[in-house]
């Protein structure tokens, strides 16, 4: 089907709504994406229809359940071309994913051992790291970037030495929109026989990737990204290193057996499922991800790319308007600020006619230390956006820097 975005805004319903008196111009897709009905009707039939908990019933409620989550898996797996159905978890999000396997690693790390990550990554994908390192003495380290907001490569290759254990990246950089170069820092790693984690929660919703190609040894998302709802993601993990690495949770659905005397664990992926799990969310993952494969990803990737072209060529006739993040390898994230003016009075103005962007460090403060600023405007466009919504915002900005200045 013909890519049609008016066609596609009508599946959104909270697209219809006003703010402020506004028509709502949603720019906040990097915080997280709307819903299409499709998404929100999977939640309701659930409820409504067949609501029981999973794996522990014979009733048919429970079978009919557990056949929706463990089929919402199954498609997770072949959206993200992963071997096996057991290589994905169900987490509560990309942040419980990383925190899985940075304690996993508590018994595989020790003094000397290094740690990779990137100037560019989210405050969860080096908080986990930085309490690792504390706990296992282990050194962090830091591929920096330069004034484009673009990782320098020459400087990872320096990095990496046979005390490397693990390196942490993500995909696309949520407060800059770069596209991180990560099959070749996937090999780079490998060939120091060092262990790669890629953090996919700016990424899913526009590429999508072949974890099997790539190579890489864990993968943490979000559904909320992907137009699926909040407090359900996945880490996938290569069997081999999901056998070695111990549980995070004790509790049901994660064992065996139990007596007082000592517990076995379930094999995966139940051994890191503990408790009853978010399975309307899990359910709603799978008809998210549908809904984007409907869609068609390079139709996405296509529609955001012309997006982000126009959105930059019209911010950029704004007198003092800086843009961070200028590599020509980004995704449709526009990170900006103007001079003289905090962005926080901006993003304040631009709500009040109705249109949302994000305002601050975005955690990821790293990078805003690296270029001396407290935060950015930040408006990330989702395929869902329109021209006519950029134009809406660029009229917005003129107006808060002519009441601001
Ligand atoms: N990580 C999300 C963002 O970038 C919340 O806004």
């Amino acid at each position: 089907m013909a890519f049609n975005v008016q066609e596609i805004r009508k599946d959104f319903p909270i697209l219809q709504r006003e703010v402020n008196g506004k028509p709502l111009v949603y720019l906040d897709n990097a915080a997280t994406a709307q819903k299409p009905q499709a998404v929100i009707d999977c939640i309701v039939d659930y409820y409504s229809n067949y609501n029981a908990n999973i794996h522990r019933g014979v009733h048919s409620l429970s079978q009919e359940a557990t056949d929706a989550y463990e089929g919402a898996r199954k498609k997770i797996q072949e959206h993200f071309n992963i071997k096996h159905a057991h290589e994905v978890i169900f987490t509560a999000g990309t942040t419980h994913g990383i925190n899985l396997v940075a304690n996993g690693f508590n018994k595989f790390l020790k003094k000397g051992d290094e740690i990779i990550v990137s100037a560019l990554e989210h405050h969860s994908n080096i908080v986990p790291w930085q309490m690792l390192c504390e706990r296992t003495g282990a050194e962090l380290k830091v591929i920096p970037i330069d004034e484009k907001g673009v990782l320098i490569l020459s400087e990872y290759e320096k990095l990496l030495s046979k005390n490397t254990k693990l390196v942490f990246v993500n995909h696309i950089s949520n407060a800059l929109g770069t596209i991180n170069p990560i099959a070749e820092i996937i090999e780079k790693a490998h060939e120091k026989g060092a262990a790669v984690l890629v953090d996919g929660a700016q990424s899913c919703s526009h590429i999508k990737p072949d974890l099997q190609a790539l190579d890489v040894d864990f993968y943490v998302t979000s559904a909320h990204k992907m137009c699926g709802p909040t407090g359900v993601g996945i880490l996938y993990g290569k069997e081999e290193w999901l056998n070695k690495i111990p549980p995070y949770q004790g509790g049901g659905e994660m064992i065996a057996e139990v007596t007082f005397k000592k517990t076995t664990y379930a094999g995966l992926p139940h051994k890191f499922e503990a408790g009853t799990p978010n399975i309307s969310g899990g359910i709603a993952f799978g008809a998210a991800i549908d809904y984007l494969n409907s869609i068609g990803f390079n139709e996405i990737e296509a529609h955001e790319h012309e997006l982000l072209r126009y959105a930059t060529d019209q911010l950029t006739t704004i007198e003092g308007l800086k843009i961070y993040g200028t590599g020509v390898d980004k995704t449709s994230v526009i990170s900006f600020n103007i001079e003289g003016i905090h962005p926080y009075d901006i993003g304040t103005i631009v709500d009040k006619l109705g249109i949302a962007v994000r305002t601050g460090h975005h955690c990821a403060q790293p990078i805003m230390d690296y270029y001396k600023i407290p935060g950015t405007v930040r408006a990330s466009f989702a395929f869902y956006n329109t021209k006519e919504e950029v134009d809406a915002l660029v009229k917005a900005v003129k107006k808060a820097k002519t009441m601001l200045t």
